[in-house]
């Protein structure tokens, strides 16, 4: 691949954000006091009445989670173990592509570490899954498998590819919260308390996030914030979006349909976008900065963007709340419509 100047440039910068990197490792959670997955599902390996009392109390309470939920569910559970398409990103994003596998580069230590978390949200949820006797996890598997073949469409930048998860672990931070509040309303206290911990995570891969993508504008002010707005301004692509199943073979059709589920339901909507880029905004001081020509026009167009999503989701309210839902049916739940 042949990279830009202006590429070439923007991977320069970020290498110098090295530092920066290094004093956020501190997010990652150390192993003596992190929480496992196994610690939920402990019964599994006690005598068999332990094991056979545990999955009956398992699937009691995954009686009360509606198919909608389920769905959302077993989408965030894909997202979280395709996640590795996402690294593949961050070889492009600096120019220390780790050529041995085990550099001690803070970003290549970054990148290992919170794919190393990610993992453990996808390993929690899918066993989590498994046990609630409600999913079919054949074709859960088959979606994740045609996720990671299919890949996952971004855009070159690097600087976009850092401010892509400063966005990303703020939505997934909100989705994981709403899916354990309607759990634990519907007292699936174990998978609320599952998606408790993952939240917490997100919110520490924020912030390391976050103060990346603050350093960038401190070193690199237009061009910073000429990428920024061009991420917002083109839309973000979500790391689930070419994932298929057998009601849905062409991306990005059944990413549509999940998050329409997950609109509905209210896990994840437009006016929470509309928030977190309002939070950025503020947090990254966007309004504050005097910039001009290009990075202007995008200084005003994110500046603007939060409440024009937010009238637009406004405005829909009366149209959405007259619409009967639109049914669609998921192979995940034995093609059982929602
Ligand atoms: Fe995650
Ligand atoms: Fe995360």
């Amino acid at each position: 691949m042949i990279f830009s100047e202006e590429h070439i440039r923007q991977q320069a910068v970020v290498d110098s954000l090295a530092s920066v990197v290094e004093t956020n490792l501190k997010f990652l959670a150390p192993l003596e006091t992190r929480w496992w997955p196994a610690k939920f599902f402990r019964f599994l390996e006690g005598s068999p009445e332990e094991m056979y009392a545990g999955m009956r109390e398992q699937r009691r309470q995954a009686e009360g989670l509606s198919d909608e939920l389920l769905v959302v569910l077993v989408g965030n559970a894909i997202t979280e173990d395709a996640l590795a398409n996402y690294a593949l990103r961050l070889g492009v994003t600096t120019s220390g592509i780790d050529r041995i596998g085990v550099s001690d580069n803070p970003w290549m230590k970054w990148a290992r570490g919170w794919l190393a978390e990610e993992h453990l949200h996808g390993i929690a949820l899918t066993r989590y899954l498994l046990l609630t006797g409600r999913v079919d996890m054949q074709a859960v598997d088959r979606t994740t498998t045609t996720l990671i073949q299919n890949g996952f469409e971004q855009d070159p930048s690097p600087y976009v590819g850092l401010f892509y998860p400063t966005f990303q672990e703020k939505a997934t931070n909100i989705a994981h919260d709403r899916v354990g509040i309607m759990a634990r309303n519907a007292g699936a206290i174990t998978l609320a308390d599952i998606c408790t911990k993952i939240k917490a995570d997100e919110h520490r891969h924020g912030l390391v996030y976050l103060h990346i993508a603050q350093a960038l504008f401190e070193t690199d002010e237009d061009h910073a914030m000429i990428e920024f707005g061009r991420l917002m301004q083109e839309g973000l692509k979500m790391p689930s979006q070419r994932m298929t199943d057998t009601e849905h073979p062409k991306p990005p059709v059944l990413y549509g349909r999940f998050a329409r589920v997950s609109t509905r339901i209210g896990v994840y909507t437009p006016e929470d976008y509309a928030g977190i880029l309002t939070h950025l905004n503020t947090e990254l001081g966007i309004a504050g900065r005097s910039v001009s020509g290009e990075a202007a026009r995008a200084q005003e167009f994110l500046c603007a963007q939060p409440e024009i999503i937010q009238r637009e989701w406004n405005l829909q309210k009366e149209i959405r709340d007259a619409r009967p839902a639109r049914q669609t049916k998921f192979s995940w739940i034995y093609s059982r419509a929602v």
